[in-house]
C-alpha cells in the first residue's frame, strides 16, 4: 500500500509536499478520493495544500493523496481516529457509523439545487451538525460542495421503470439503498474506487454521481449514457480530529482554520461551473447524456420521493420543512 500511495502521489501531484516538509513540521495528511482535475474537491485541496504550505511554511506541512491512494472513504474515519491521517473530506453520504442526522442530504430531491444545499448548511442546524460527531472523536471544520447527482447504466434510462431489475452501486447509505429499491434496483453498497472496474465488467449495471465524478473516474466511457436527472447532492465535510484540532497552539489552529474557509468560501462558489466543464468534457470525448422531459422527471420524483417517509425520525420534520423553505 505504501508505496503505491507514494507512486500516485508523485505522479498526481508535481508540486506533492511530500518531499517538502521539513523537521518540526507539523505534518497534515489530508487524503482523499476523486480526481484533482476539473473537480470541486480536487481543486480545493490542491489550493488548500498550496496555501498552508506557502503561508504557514516552517510550522505546518500539508500532504494531499487524492484518487485514494492513500485510503478509501471506508477507512479515512478509523484511520483519522487512530492518528495516521489528520484531515479528510468525505461525501455527507459516508458518516452512517457516526450520525444519522446527514441522512436529509442524501434524500432524493430533497434540494432543488447547491446553493439550496450552502443556504441549509449555514443555517443554525447545518452548522450544529459540525459538531455533532466530537463525542464520537470527529470535528467537522466546514462543507465542500460538488454537485447534483446524475443517473448512469448500461442502458438508457429515460424512466424509472427503465431501471427496474438492474444493479446499481450506491456508497454505503441507508436512504440510497432505499432509494435504489424504491426504483425496483437492486442497490450495491461499494467504495469509491472499485466502480470503474465494476461497470466496466458488469459487476454492477449503472451508478449515480456527479459530473465531475463521473468525468474524473471515467465512468461514461463504460456506460451507454447518463441521464440528467439532477435528483440528489454530493456534497462533503472537511473533517478531523478533536484530539489532534485540540492538540495545536491556538494561534497555528486559528490560521488553519482561516486559510480552510477561505479556500472553502472561494471554491464553493465554483463548484457548479466546475461540473459544467466536466459534464462538456464527457461531450467532447462521446459520451452520452440525455435530458428528461418535465413529464420524465415527475415519474423520478413520484417513484424516489416516498423515501422521505422512511427517515423523517432520523433527520426531523422540521429540518425537512426548513429545507423545502430553502427551495421556494
Ligand atoms: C462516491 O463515493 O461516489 C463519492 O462520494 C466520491 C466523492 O468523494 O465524491
Amino acid at each position: 500500500l505504501f508505496s503505491s500511495a507514494l507512486t500516485l502521489t508523485m505522479a498526481f501531484s508535481a508540486n506533492s509536499a511530500l518531499a517538502a516538509c521539513d523537521e518540526g513540521e507539523i505534518v497534515v495528511k489530508f487524503s482523499h478520493v476523486t480526481n484533482t482535475d476539473r473537480h470541486p474537491k480536487g481543486i480545493a485541496a490542491t489550493l488548500l495544500q498550496e496555501r498552508v504550505n506557502a503561508e504557514m511554511n516552517g510550522v505546518m506541512c500539508m500532504e494531499v493523496f487524492p484518487q485514494s491512494s492513500l485510503y478509501n472513504d471506508d477507512q479515512v474515519l478509523e484511520a483519522m481516529l487512530q492518528g495516521d491521517v489528520q484531515l479528510a473530506a468525505p461525501s455527507l453520504s459516508k458518516f452512517e457509523a457516526f450520525t444519522r442526522q446527514f441522512r436529509i442530504f442524501d434524500l432524493p430531491f430533497m434540494f432543488a439545487n447547491i446553493e439550496a444545499v450552502d443556504q441549509f448548511q449555514a443555517s443554525d442546524t447545518g452548522q450544529a451538525m459540525l459538531d455533532s460527531m466530537q463525542r464520537r472523536g470527529l470535528q467537522g471544520l466546514g462543507y465542500w460542495h460538488n454537485g447534483m447527482k446524475q443517473m448512469s447504466a448500461n442502458v438508457p434510462l429515460m424512466v424509472p421503470t427503465d431501471a427496474e431489475g438492474l444493479k446499481f452501486r450506491v456508497q454505503p447509505s441507508d436512504v440510497l439503498i432505499a432509494q435504489m429499491e424504491a426504483m425496483g434496483a437492486s442497490p450495491q453498497p461499494m467504495s469509491f474506487s472499485e466502480v470503474y472496474g465494476a461497470l466496466q465488467t458488469g459487476v454492477v449495471d449503472g451508478q449515480e454521481n456527479t459530473w465531475s465524478n463521473i468525468w474524473g473516474q471515467k465512468f461514461f466511457e463504460v456506460q451507454d449514457g447518463t441521464t440528467q436527472t439532477d435528483h440528489g447532492i454530493i456534497d462533503y465535510l472537511v473533517v478531523t480530529s478533536v484530539d489532534w484540532l485540540d492538540g495545536l497552539e491556538p494561534q497555528v489552529r486559528d490560521q488553519f482554520l482561516t486559510i480552510l474557509s477561505e479556500v472553502t468560501e472561494t471554491r464553493n462558489a465554483e463548484s457548479f461551473a466546475v461540473n459544467e466543464v466536466a459534464k462538456q468534457s464527457i461531450i467532447d470525448a462521446g459520451g452520452v447524456i440525455r435530458e428528461l422531459t418535465p413529464e420524465q422527471r415527475a415519474a423520478w420524483v413520484e417513484t424516489m420521493k416516498p423515501v422521505w417517509e422512511q427517515f423523517v425520525d432520523d433527520v426531523g420534520q422540521v429540518n425537512i420543512d426548513a429545507a423545502q423553505a430553502i427551495n421556494e
